[in-house]
């Protein structure tokens, strides 16, 4: 069971290098996307760095030996529609065999509160951990609500990725699930009138996509 409302900020050099060069508002749509692939990989690596290992009896091409594999639970990502996706790749890299749900939620622009168009999660989510990711917790609005859809279909074992947090959505978000963590390259300044994160790296789902 983790500490309730726990925040883990992933100071690793390479992810606040590569965090650096997506917050540049010169970095391309290709360097940015291939950042995010990149930057999530490492911050999957710390995600999954308490799995439970089990010792399996292989056969090497010399020796029979007792070697380390993951044990118990196998895992879920959950995307949060559409940014979340520019995070998945780089996830499914690190764990190829996860299994994967969507949540397509967009934000109302004038009440900055999310609306579900989407959801397809697997049948057996309340049996797996589950990493739910979105590059942005900003009013952790859309955070909250995919959590307390993927808590509905029945998983109780649940984390939160994202690369910038703003204070206040990382309050919101833990008000409502304190039992979730939530791992994030940066906690950033504040949000400012149109919810965006700042300094922030702009709209991150334009930016992987280059829709603006
Ligand atoms: N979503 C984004 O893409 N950027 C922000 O700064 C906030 C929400």
């Amino acid at each position: 069971m983790s500490t309730p409302r726990e925040v883990i900020v992933v100071s690793h050099p390479m992810v606040q290098h590569k965090l650096t060069l997506m917050r540049d508002k010169n970095t391309s749509t290709i360097g940015f996307r291939r950042l995010a692939r990149e930057i999530s990989l490492l911050m999957g690596y710390e995600v999954t760095r308490d799995l439970p290992l089990e010792l399996v009896t292989i056969e090497t091409p010399l020796e029979t030996m007792e070697a380390p594999e993951i044990s118990g639970k196998k895992l879920c990502l959950v995307s949060i529609l559409r940014a979340g996706n520019g995070i998945l790749e780089g996830m499914l890299d690190l764990v190829p065999a996860a299994r994967v749900g969507h949540i397509g939620l967009y934000r109302d622009p004038h009440t900055l509160s999310p609306v579900e168009y989407y959801i397809k999660l697997p049948d057996d989510v309340a049996h797996r951990l589950v990493i739910v990711v979105d590059p942005m917790l900003a009013t952790g609005h859309s955070a909250s609500a995919a959590v307390t859809r993927i808590k509905q279909a029945g998983a109780t074992n649940i984390r939160f990725v994202c690369l910038l947090s703003a204070p206040e959505g990382l309050a919101a978000f833990h008000d409502e699930h304190p039992d979730v963590p939530v791992y994030t390259a940066a906690i950033d300044r504040c949000l400012n009138d149109h919810g965006y994160i700042c300094p922030g790296l702009g709209d991150a789902g334009d930016r992987i996509y280059g829709t603006k």
